[in-house]
């Protein structure tokens, strides 16, 4: 079999991390995800994953929030089966493959052009009412012209920290301006944890930097009239905790007993009404 031979750098040379995180995943008896499609994608690539530093401990952490948030768009799909699910940053993640979709959902895949074109030579296409959009969320324009036909959700994991506040909030503003209505569900790090780069060898290897720390999640509800933070959830407390291997579980026993620790890593949940008007 002929690999694909993996040239990315940088933030998007991160996504084999989070790739390879699913991976070990699938294969562990303990799974969360049960994504194969992460395991059949890592063997079709030439990357030395070492340089992830990806350990079995710290993949289960990857799992649980990958869980999470694919839970809370089920969630939300549930109850808005026509909704449009806009997936920022998605990587090499088949979330549209594992997430129960119905067949009016609006599924949109959205990355950096490198890695759209990378995903596309790798991952089967979902089925369904899905696309893929080679952008970067901070360009001008492309979320203006999607259809704000019906309420989104709008996915960013892996995502928030690299981008730069102003960036990270114009975003969130643009997001909330544009749709009728929906969820906004990401993680993010503390202040502490973009402070503390340069201890976690995937940043120091790739040389991708983080930049948006976030003390107060619910800081940003002044970013849109009616935004409401409905869950901010620790890392170390993520539904499924007591799922994940021993040692991983062990490792999120200790974080939460550390006070300058427990927050570093969180996954946060908002809610935004229809603007006036809609
Ligand atoms: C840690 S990876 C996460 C990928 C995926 N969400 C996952 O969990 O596997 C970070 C992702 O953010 C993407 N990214 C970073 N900055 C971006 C931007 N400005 N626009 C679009 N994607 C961006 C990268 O290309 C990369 O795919």
């Amino acid at each position: 079999m002929e690999r694909e031979k993996i040239t990315l750098t940088g933030v998007p040379e991160t996504l084999l991390s989070t790739l390879y995180a699913r991976a070990v995943d699938s294969r562990s008896r303990h799974s969360l995800l049960h994504d194969r499609t992460a395991l059949d994608t890592v063997r079709r690539v030439d990357y030395d994953f070492r340089r992830t530093g990806m350990t079995s401990v710290n993949a289960a952490g990857v799992a649980l929030r990958a869980r999470c948030l694919d839970d809370w768009t089920a969630e939300f799909l549930a109850r808005h089966p026509r909704a449009t699910v806009l997936h920022l940053a998605c990587g090499l993640d088949t979330r549209a493959h594992r997430v129960a979709r119905f067949p009016e959902t609006r599924w949109i895949d959205v990355d950096l052009p490198e890695v759209v074109a990378l995903r596309n030579r790798l991952l089967p296409p979902a089925d369904g009412d899905h696309r893929t959009l080679a952008t970067s969320v901070t360009a001008d324009g492309w979320l203006e012209e999607l259809p704000a036909d019906r309420p989104v959700v709008a996915v960013l994991e892996g995502l928030v920290p690299y981008l730069r506040q102003e960036d990270g909030e114009r975003l969130i503003r643009r997001i909330t301006a544009h749709f009728p209505g929906g969820q906004l569900l990401f993680d993010c790090l503390n202040g502490l944890g973009v402070r503390a780069q340069r201890l976690i060898p995937l940043f120091r290897r790739t040389g991708a930097t983080l930049h948006w720390g976030i003390d107060d999640p619910r800081a940003l509800e002044r970013l849109h009239p009616g935004l409401t933070c409905l869950d901010v959830i620790r890392g170390c407390d993520l539904p499924g905790v007591r799922r994940i291997p021993p040692l991983s579980r062990a490792e999120a026993r200790l974080t939460s007993l550390v006070p300058g620790l427990r927050d570093v890593f969180r996954l946060v949940r908002f809610e935004f009404p229809a603007g006036e008007g809609r």
